[in-house]
């Protein structure tokens, strides 16, 4: 109940923003004298607010998957649309005239979406050393990637530049964060390509994936089938001990999206009754919010998920909804280390503002 009462002024409040960007367009061709164009502006906007609703169910063809994508590239345009309107209104308040400031903000918008949809074709490298005060027999170089989102706009260029730079900078151990998949609508990726790519993934002890909320829907079985078949080793709240040095873990996401085949995350304590605690331990956990489940037991927790607000003001709201949402955190001699990474893709619009796609590498340094 509650649920459909926020769900319902969600789409309520995106209606009314989208008729105030529709009314500002439309009052713009007016001021430039061309009111031959505000029907066909209208309609085309109209049309793209519609297509929102449509872009979640499961995609089986080019036309959906085409109107999937005007789906998601729409998302962002209407964030900043909505926003550059807004202060185009307070500028009129101001006392500037209408058509200028509208013009001006809407050439801010057009600079912003262009900037966001480069930027999100980038993909970073982020190194971290940790100095653990756990014995190990050797260093290790970990990768941590997480939000690859197999299905959504962009994604093989992303998979792509993920598989050169693992290639290049070489590592012992790939962990994957969850989030590999981007729910049902990963059907149309699940390809020999996309295969192949997770397939040249390089390391000496293999690839592991904990299961995150995107990975879910009514392929989820499909999903968990297609990552064995890429030599990718699921880990559904269970451990695989590593050069049986330590131990990593992947757990269960608190809240999937959808069908997960009946697979429900089981308890902390339950979790922690399951897996060996004879080696240091490593646990991947989608959900940043999840820390409050570990102690110091656990030597280092992977975590994605915030995709660090991906735009502007995006990574406001994560900063405050979540209690860590990015980078390396050493709260306190209760908790373990904790790193979260922004993702190696984007989810919903094709736009990074304020933030970037990253593949993390972590050397972790042991006592000697
Ligand atoms: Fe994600």
């Amino acid at each position: 109940m509650k649920f459909r009462l926020i769900l319902s002024a969600i789409v309520i409040l995106y209606i009314l923003m989208n008729l105030h960007i529709i009314a500002s367009l439309a009052a713009l061709c007016s001021l430039y004298s061309h009111e031959w164009l505000r029907w066909p502006v209208m309609i085309i906007f109209i049309f793209l607010a519609a297509n929102t609703f449509i872009s979640f169910r499961r995609r089986t063809g080019k036309l959906s998957t085409l109107m999937y994508g005007l789906s998601g590239l729409y998302m962002g345009c209407f964030i900043y649309l909505f926003l550059y309107i807004v202060l185009s209104d307070l500028l009129v308040l101001l006392g500037i005239g209408k058509k200028g400031a509208l013009t001006l903000c809407l050439i801010l918008a057009a600079a912003t979406i262009i900037y966001g949809i480069c930027n999100a074709r980038k993909v970073r490298i982020t190194v971290y050393d940790l100095f653990t005060d756990r014995k190990l027999r050797q260093d290790y170089r970990l990768v941590l990637l997480s939000d690859l989102h197999v299905g959504a706009i962009g994604y093989l260029r992303n998979l792509r530049t993920v598989s050169d730079i693992i290639s290049y900078m070489k590592a012992d151990l790939i962990c994957i964060a969850g989030d590999l998949y981007n729910d049902s609508s990963a059907a149309v990726a699940l390809n020999d390509e996309t295969l192949n790519l997770l397939k040249s993934f390089p390391s000496r002890f293999g690839t592991f994936l904990s299961v995150g909320n995107h990975d879910a829907g009514n392929i989820f079985s499909e999903m968990i089938d297609f990552s064995r078949k890429a030599g990718i080793k699921v880990l559904i709240d269970e451990a695989a001990v590593i050069n049986d040095d330590f131990v990593l873990a992947g757990r269960m996401d608190s809240s999937p999206v959808g069908n997960t085949d009946r697979i429900k995350r089981i308890s902390p304590a339950e979790f922690m009754d399951r897996i060996p605690h004879d080696r240091p331990l490593v646990v991947m956990d989608h959900n940043p919010a999840n820390i409050r489940e570990y102690g110091n037991d656990v030597m280092l927790l992977l975590s994605g998920h915030s995709h660090h607000g991906q735009i502007f003001p995006g990574n406001l709201i994560t900063k405050m909804v979540y209690l860590l949402d990015y980078g390396f955190h050493h709260r306190d001699e209760t908790t373990p280390d904790q790193i979260i990474s922004s993702g190696c893709s984007t989810w919903g619009p094709p736009l990074r503002v304020g933030t970037d796609n990253e593949v993390v590498f972590i050397n972790i340094h042991s006592a000697k």
